[in-house]
């Protein structure tokens, strides 16, 4: 009998790799998923992956009912928490809406957890609670900061609850740093609603034609070419994270009831290096312009990874130009459905 995984938000970017890759690990994933930032077009290609349709509701976690029934029909070892929100800017302009789904669905999935005996969680946090770390690359001890945006504050509140609930819940926090890219085979890829806020979704759909011209958000901070520096990951190493923080804990190998880890390549490129990147790796032109900052946006972060290379087993094992390859690879696919 396989062992069940709950993944919450198991159709969106990162939740929708992470199923694949726990099926092929031998797990059985069951998805829960209100399509408020996802699309049933993921289900296809999960499918076209695997060979079948995950089992799947179409409901939010704040549904407690709904979550609970899931949790005694299926009887889940552990539970992934995707489901959030996680558009800084949006954040800003909607805080409300941000705190609910993400703080006060996170509550909902502990308060049934709780209830139906289930103590294994993934939680999905992010590099955003390191805010503008005083020195790179940024540990797991690194002291947070003062969040930046509703979006920051929700997952440093995520951070808190499960630390708080330690005594009863057995927490893998990861946190990731930028997530990008595609599955190699473009059956899976980023679908962002509207205009991306991201940099890579907007970059390839300005090489697309569907966007006039990608602005580089500032070239004048203090690093080598001027631009940010982050840590990108491809979403398949971060998929594989997940499988290796879900056989942590179904197989007792915690150390602590709450463990973080920083997931990300150890290694921190800028934008325009992701650009020259993107273009020498798959031959074509991004036009680009450089405008003035980004309100909000930290300097440079990448992660330090040895705890997580050490204590967790992982590895990124993907580079920056298989990165841009793979997105440039879904996006063609995606114009051409
Ligand atoms: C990256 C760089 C921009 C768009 C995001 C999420 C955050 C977290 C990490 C999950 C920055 C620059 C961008 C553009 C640009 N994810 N840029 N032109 O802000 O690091 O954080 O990933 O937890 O939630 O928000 O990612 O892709 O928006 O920006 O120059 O049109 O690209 O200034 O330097 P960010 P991003």
């Amino acid at each position: 009998m396989k062992k069940k995984i709950l993944v919450t938000g198991g159709l969106g970017f990162i939740g929708s790799h992470t199923v694949v890759c726990l099926h092929e690990a031998g797990f059985e994933p069951i998805i829960i998923d209100n399509l408020s930032n996802s699309q049933m077009s993921a289900m296809d290609g999960i499918k076209s992956l695997i060979g079948f349709e995950p089992t799947f509701v179409n409901a939010n976690v704040n549904d407690k009912e709904v979550l609970a029934q899931l949790i005694i029909d299926h009887k889940p070892e552990a539970i992934i928490h995707f489901a959030a929100f996680k558009a800084v800017g949006e954040s800003v302009e909607k805080p409300l809406m941000y705190y609910e789904n993400n703080v006060v669905g996170l509550i909902s999935v502990l308060e049934v957890m709780k209830e139906q005996v289930i103590s294994n969680l993934v939680f999905s946090s992010s590099c955003t609670v390191y805010g503008e770390p005083d020195q790179v690359p940024v540990l797991e001890t690194t002291p947070t900061k003062p969040a930046q945006s509703p979006y920051g504050a929700t997952k440093q509140m995520g951070e808190i609850i499960l630390k708080d609930n330690a005594a009863w819940c057995k927490t893998q926090c990861l946190r990731y740093f930028n997530p990008i890219g595609a599955h190699p085979t473009a059956a899976l890829g980023e679908l962002p609603l509207g205009i991306p806020n991201n940099l890579i979704p907007f970059l390839t759909q300005t090489v697309a034609g569907l966007r006039n011209e990608l602005t580089v958000f500032g070239n004048d901070y203090d690093t080598p070419d001027g631009t940010c520096i982050r840590d990108y990951i491809h979403v398949m190493d971060l998929a594989e994270a997940h499988v290796k923080a879900v056989e942590r804990l179904v197989h007792n190998k915690q150390e602590e009831n709450f463990e973080v880890f920083n997931i990300g390549t150890g290694n921190g490129f800028s934008v325009l290096e992701v650009i020259q990147s993107f273009e020498k790796e798959n031959n074509i032109n991004v036009p680009h312009k450089i405008g003035p900052r980004r309100a909000g946006d930290v300097v440079k972060v990448w992660a330090d990874t040895t705890k997580v290379n050490e204590v967790l087993g992982w590895t990124a094992k993907r580079g920056l130009d298989e990165m841009m390859r793979d997105s440039w690879n879904w996006q063609l696919k995606l114009q051409n459905n």
